[in-house]
């Protein structure tokens, strides 16, 4: 597999060619800079480099190679991560003011797009388990079901997100053929799952059924943060995606991202398969180890802890695995989440086991939390509650006010209460649990 954006950025950078054209370092890192070898390859639009959104030379090169490689109608790459796909995807498919079917456990960027397009989600509310509004069950019957309780809306798409960020994957393939049964495309915000394409049995949202989707592969590839995969399954909205990605990205994506995903498509390509498996081998075998300590059913490289039965919280018990050297992804009350890629190495999980094996764990057992969360009663739109005058108040205060933006968990950017919806007491208490103690509401 070639890898054209890599190789004109390194024939570029050992040219001596005068840079007269941005960015303003020309090349040359600061005086002491420790990552001064990136610098010669940090480029602009000049030519022979391509440009992202109209891309017709080495970027649409490379972009077609990741999309042989996904098996994808096409794929474009972003460099704002999967928040600027998402963006994309609900403008394509919604345009503007339209209504869509949206699974509640979605990411900040789904909110702020609804912001942004005064779109109207009809929330479709997993079956939450073990007290945590970041993660819960999504079904096929649960999707029809909302199909038909919000059809007089006449929404443009139903939106799903999975990997949760604990790890539960949703039936795509299912709630596909739900969807198209009812003529209404599934776009999918994968950003935790561009590996899945490469498991022994793909399980990529693409090959399972769905229109479009979003994959962060800065997330589990080799790719620098802030590289995206959007990538479209449903032919008929390649002609103007690249259109709508523009409307919401940088006109300067960075070369350097670029090029880290161009360079991760010959290793998805090439070695990537066999270094997966080996990487998903470990994870069982460590979720084995830790049989006690995790939830069993999660994506093939997440490990998830559920901290209440060993009698700790969850940021307690990512404390702990700090005290050992190991940073985890995620952790609040409930849980703790660790990510593993194929650039683990062995010596990581084996750390990882022995740590883990020896949490000290207090003899007091904690009762889990007992948490409702109760269908959300909405007073404005999105759009209305962000732009309306605010003010910030103490979150045991804020019952009966409306929330002027979406109140999350953050990371990973999950909404408690979204901009537009009446606290409440419940919400409050999921709140405290969360930590939260302070949040703007409309004046
Ligand atoms: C489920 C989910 N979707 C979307 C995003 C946004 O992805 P990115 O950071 O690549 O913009 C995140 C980021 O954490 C996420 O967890």
């Amino acid at each position: 597999m070639n890898t054209p954006v890599y190789d004109f950025l390194e024939r570029y950078a050992g040219s001596g060619t005068v840079r007269a054209h941005m960015p303003g370092h020309k090349g040359r890192s600061p005086e002491g800079c420790g990552f001064g070898a990136a610098f010669p390859y940090d480029i602009t639009e000049i030519k022979g480099a391509d440009s992202l959104y109209e891309a017709d030379g080495i970027i649409a090169e490379s972009e077609k190679n990741a999309a042989s490689i996904f098996g994808t109608a096409a794929t474009f790459y972003s460099a704002g991560g999967s928040t600027l796909c998402i963006q994309a995807m609900l403008a394509a498919v919604c345009g503007k003011g339209r209504s869509f079917i949206c699974g509640r456990n979605a990411h900040r960027s789904v909110m702020n797009s609804c912001v942004l397009l005064d779109l109207d989600p009809c929330w479709l509310y997993p079956e939450y388990e073990d007290s945590s509004v970041v993660s819960g069950k999504i079904t096929a019957a649960s999707v029809e079901m909302a199909i038909e309780r919000y059809r007089d809306k006449d929404p443009a798409c139903v939106f799903i997100t999975s990997p949760d960020y604990l790890g539960r994957l949703a039936p795509i393939a299912e709630i596909a053929e739900v969807c198209h049964r009812n003529s209404m495309p599934l776009l999918v915000d994968n950003a935790h799952g561009a590996y899945l394409a490469f498991l022994e049995d793909s399980f990529h949202p693409v090959a399972l059924g769905a229109d479009m989707c979003c994959d962060s592969a800065h997330k589990t590839l080799p790719v620098l943060t802030g590289g995206a995969y959007l990538h479209v399954g449903n032919e008929s909205f390649i002609p103007e995606i690249k259109r709508d990605m523009a409307l919401f990205g940088s006109t300067s994506p960075s070369y350097l991202i670029m090029a880290s995903m161009d360079l991760c498509n010959k290793y998805l390509a090439e070695g990537f398969r066999s270094d997966l498996a080996e990487t998903v081998k470990r994870v069982c075998d460590l979720k084995k180890r830790l049989a006690h300590l995790v939830l069993p059913d999660t994506e093939p490289l997440k490990v998830t802890f559920y901290a209440y039965p060993c009698g700790l919280r969850g940021y307690q018990l990512a404390e702990q695995l700090r005290e050992n050297g190991i940073e985890a992804e995620y952790a609040d009350e409930t849980h703790a989440v660790l990510m593993f890629s194929s650039s683990s190495t062995g010596e990581d999980f084996e750390k990882t086991a022995f740590a883990a094996e020896r949490l000290m764990c207090p003899r007091i057992l904690l009762r889990p939390p007992q948490i409702e969360i109760t269908e959300a009663v909405r007073a404005m739109s999105p759009r209305e509650a962000f732009f309306a005058a605010r003010e910030t108040v103490s979150a045991e205060k804020a019952s009966g006010r409306i929330a002027a933006e979406s109140i999350t968990v953050c990371p990973p950017c999950i909404p408690i209460a979204a901009a537009g919806e009446i606290i409440d007491e419940n919400i409050i208490k999921i709140l405290k649990m969360y930590s939260i103690f302070h949040v703007n509401v409309v004046q």
